[in-house]
């Protein structure tokens, strides 16, 4: 790498500092719920991190003002629920209202089963479950972090083997990407591990001639949709130019003018 100066590439943009916490959204959604004097709160939360594998430990992070933060803080525990995507309107919701007020399970109706090692509730229809002690907690800026201890931890099974299956889509985590809008995992992908000794270029040459594959099987697979195409306009049936340009097809919309009459959508032939 040389020490030249270098513009960012086309359509990189600088934007405020307190866009930071906006780009680190998209981990799993989790409820925190938490239990004292036999009253039970539950609030949505994003800003969590694992801090530790031995001893395992986990953040989340509270804004000073949330009654969840009095909850942990006279409790000294809470247990994390991986909200599922049919939980999207209750998340919402209960991101809304605060525990201070209202009591959420009431309002919401959510079906619940003991935990294991804490007092707080765990939430049916979640992914999975984490049971935490309270091992430190933190003041950081406007927020409280919490540092806890899993003292159990359950998943289901259709949503979790080894890591998160991506698998049934009601059991996909719900994942938050800022003010209203929520995502879901899509598919896995498996990365070449380099082996021991491999040279970089090497290696990242061997992923360039599999894309460089990938693309030679897509161009096939266009020669044969240009196939069929070519059979429907010799059985004097309609295509719709305007609509394969549309498509992302334009090569295919000029091949097809070349190749004869067309009629527009609608007019189809019998
Ligand atoms: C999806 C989502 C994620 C949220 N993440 C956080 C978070 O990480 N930290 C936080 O302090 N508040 C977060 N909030 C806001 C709280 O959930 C909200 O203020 C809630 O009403 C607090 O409830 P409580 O007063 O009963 O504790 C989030 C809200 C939503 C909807």
């Amino acid at each position: 790498m040389s020490d030249l100066f270098r513009l960012p590439p086309e359509g990189v943009e600088r934007v405020p500092v307190t866009y930071a916490s906006r780009v680190l959204m998209g981990g799993p959604v989790v409820l925190v719920t938490s239990t004292y004097r036999g009253q039970s709160n539950v609030m949505p939360l994003a800003w969590h991190a694992p801090l530790s594998s031995k001893p395992p430990l986990i953040g989340i992070s509270i804004e000073q003002s949330r009654h969840t933060v009095d909850m942990i803080q006279h409790a000294q525990e809470f247990a994390l629920n991986f909200a599922t995507w049919p939980l999207l309107h209750h998340v919402q919701y209960l991101g809304a209202m605060s525990g201070e007020h209202i009591d959420k399970f009431e309002a919401t109706q959510l079906e619940t089963f003991t935990a294991a090692r804490v007092s707080a509730p765990l939430i049916e229809g979640c992914a999975a479950w984490i049971e935490c002690a309270v091992e430190q907690v933190v003041p950081i800026g406007d927020h409280v972090l919490f540092v806890g201890a899993p003292l159990a931890v359950h998943v289901d099974r259709e949503a979790f083997g080894e890591r998160w299956l991506v698998g049934v889509e009601e059991k996909r985590p719900l994942h938050f990407l800022g003010g209203n809008q929520y995502a879901h995992l899509d598919r896995v992908m498996e990365a070449r591990s380099p082996a021991r000794g491999d040279a970089p270029e090497a290696f990242l040459a061997a992923q360039l001639a599999e894309d460089l594959e990938l693309t030679q099987e897509a161009r096939e697979r266009r020669e044969e949709q240009l196939g069929q195409l070519r059979e429907e306009i010799e059985a004097g049936r309609a295509v719709d130019i305007t609509a394969l340009a549309a498509e992302g097809l334009p090569e295919f919309a000029r091949r097809i003018q070349i190749l004869g009459p067309n009629t527009p959508r609608g007019d189809s032939a019998p």
